[in-house]
């Protein structure tokens, strides 16, 4: 299991093993990660699981869909390394993976 890293905005970060085949956001459910809610359950209406992915790992993870696209354009305070983390899978190429959340969403 990859070991994932949750920041919140004042810094403290939370690293977590998360099993493959779950979402970034459902690992963050499980462990009770504050700033991610994930309002409607992973069904990309809410956008209330927005994340900052670090730059270093933006890149290497499949890009956001169109339909991603425009949630995040929702989401509060999107930057350009938003993502929705209920629509990363976690795999093993995870391992180090980190994203910080959102002030506002705290
Ligand atoms: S959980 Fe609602 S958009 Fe991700």
């Amino acid at each position: 299991m990859p070991k994932i890293t949750y920041i919140d905005y004042q810094d403290n970060s939370k690293t977590i093993e998360v099993a493959n085949g779950l979402t970034v956001m459902e690992g963050a459910i499980q462990n009770d990660i504050s700033g991610i809610d994930a309002d409607c359950g992973g069904s990309m209406a809410c956008a209330t699981c927005h994340v900052y992915v670090e730059k270093e790992w933006f890149d290497k993870i499949p890009k956001a869909e169109e339909a991603e696209v425009d949630m995040i354009d929702m989401a509060i305070e999107p930057k350009k390394n938003s993502r929705l983390s209920c629509q990363i899978i976690v795999s093993d190429d995870l391992e180090g993976f980190t994203v910080t959340t959102p002030e506002k969403q705290s």
